[in-house]
């Protein structure tokens, strides 16, 4: 049921592997800055050193090959590779061209992002997100990055998760830069899209590799089947969904984001929407949980936890149906659908090294179950290429800092030893199985 052109693959983000911060004049991020702020993350924990990646890239990539993957998804840190007056800096270019030619060596796949979160901190001292030119700003690093890597890099990637920037970023600030103003998510959510379209078009100017973005989504389930529980469910599919995906594929903002925040307007100016939605060549999915919720009793949701049901360390729900319910939903509702490549999934668990092994026996469930119900998802016509499992390596969990474990990989923050994980061997055997042919 595999094809062979089926990719698998694993994800990772610059800021949450990498280390390195002050290393060959990179630039501080927000998260530079947010890590600082105290109470902002978990034990106080940073980006500092995280998973030493900028020097142990090389054990990294070949763990990838050796666990037998097709593919690597990846994000370019922009404080890197361009200095604070917008000139290229070698150094940091160079760090991801060594990147990419060590994927080649070794016959894998490269999944560029050009942004996972990380804005430079400059960019923020000039309003960030909120600030209309800061879309340009991206659009002008897109360029210049694709210019340098041009016939490098397998698939782009514009943007991560634009719910999580302008959301978690702006509205509940409980990512970087924190801030807490349902309008200041809403701008944000606009300026990021845009800077998606601007950055979308000047990557196809230079380079031929597909281009496209990547969108986390939720499956919501109503709490009951009174009307109003029903709306509720509504409005937070718009928030957790088509926030992203109408304005990228049907050229509008849905409907319901009036009711949801009537105080809150997107600053969309003539020929935003047709920029935002310009052609994307592939959709991103990041699939991790389902959401259960009821009427606030207004124009709103609140969300309801149900008892008894199997959670992940990081207390989500493990629910692989609502990964093929979305998928479905989104061929029905977006006649162009492009290809999609499920881009992230997977859990986080509390793994521990014993004897030189990890048993994360839920991880293994977690990853057969959903991949299931992708397959489900593929038999009822929804075209998807490829299942990128997150994350390569445990690693900096944003807010939660390193306690929650998402890695194939498991890895010792004194030592950074690196301990291959149950399921990725399991993972592996699959994966030669597939080879093999059988
Ligand atoms: C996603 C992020 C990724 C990681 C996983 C668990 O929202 O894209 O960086 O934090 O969640």
């Amino acid at each position: 049921m595999w094809q062979p052109d089926f990719l698998f693959g694993a994800a990772t983000a610059s800021f949450q592997i990498e280390g390195s911060t002050a290393a060959d004049g990179r630039h501080p991020s927000i998260w530079d800055t947010f890590c600082k702020v105290p109470g902002a993350v978990a034990h106080g924990d940073h980006g500092d050193v995280a998973c030493d990646h900028y020097r142990r890239w090389e054990t990294d990539l070949q763990l990838l090959s050796d666990i037998g993957l097709d593919a690597y998804r990846f994000s370019v840190s922009w404080s890197r590779v361009l200095h604070d007056d917008g000139r290229r800096n070698e150094k940091g270019i160079d760090f991801y061209k060594q990147l990419l030619d060590g994927l080649e060596r070794r016959g894998l796949k490269s999944f560029l992002t050009l942004y996972h979160w990380d804005l430079p901190q400059h960019l923020q001292d000039r309003g960030g997100w909120l600030n209309r030119d800061t879309a340009y700003r991206f659009a002008e690093y897109a360029d210049i990055l694709s210019r340098e890597l041009a016939g490098r890099v397998s698939t782009w990637t514009t943007l991560n998760e634009p719910f999580c920037s302008a959301y978690l970023g702006h509205t509940t600030g409980r990512h970087a830069p924190g801030l807490k103003d349902v309008r200041y998510g809403v701008e944000a959510m606009h300026h990021l899209l845009l800077g998606h379209g601007l950055a979308t078009t000047a990557v196809r100017a230079n380079d031929e590799a597909p281009v496209g973005l990547v969108a986390n989504v939720t499956r919501m389930t109503p709490a009951s089947d009174s009307a109003r529980d029903r709306r509720a469910a509504e409005l937070a599919y718009a928030h957790g969904n088509t926030w992203v995906l109408d304005p990228l594929l049907l050229g509008r903002y849905p409907a319901e984001l009036a009711e949801l925040w009537p105080t809150a307007k997107a600053p969309v100016r003539d020929g935003d929407m047709a920029i935002i939605s310009t052609r994307t060549d592939y959709l991103g999915i990041n699939y991790y949980f389902r959401s259960n919720v009821r009427s606030d009793g207004s124009h709103g949701y609140v969300e309801e936890d149900l008892p008894g049901v199997e959670r992940t360390q990081m207390g989500w729900e493990v629910f692989p149906d609502g990964l093929r319910d979305l998928l479905i939903d989104f061929k029905n509702r977006y006649p162009g659908l492009p290809p999609i490549y499920i881009t992230e999934n997977g859990m986080a668990s509390d793994d521990q090294p014993v004897a030189g092994r990890v048993v994360d026996e839920q991880r293994l469930r977690y990853f057969n179950t959903h991949l299931a119900a992708v397959d489900e998802a593929m038999r009822a016509g929804v075209p998807v290429k490829g299942y990128f499992a997150w994350s390569l390596l445990d690693n900096f969990e944003w807010a939660y800092g390193y306690e929650k474990r998402f890695g194939l990989v498991h890895v010792n923050y004194d030592t950074q030893q690196r301990t291959v994980k149950d399921s990725a061997l399991a993972l592996k055997a699959f994966l030669e199985a597939r080879r093999r042919g059988a």
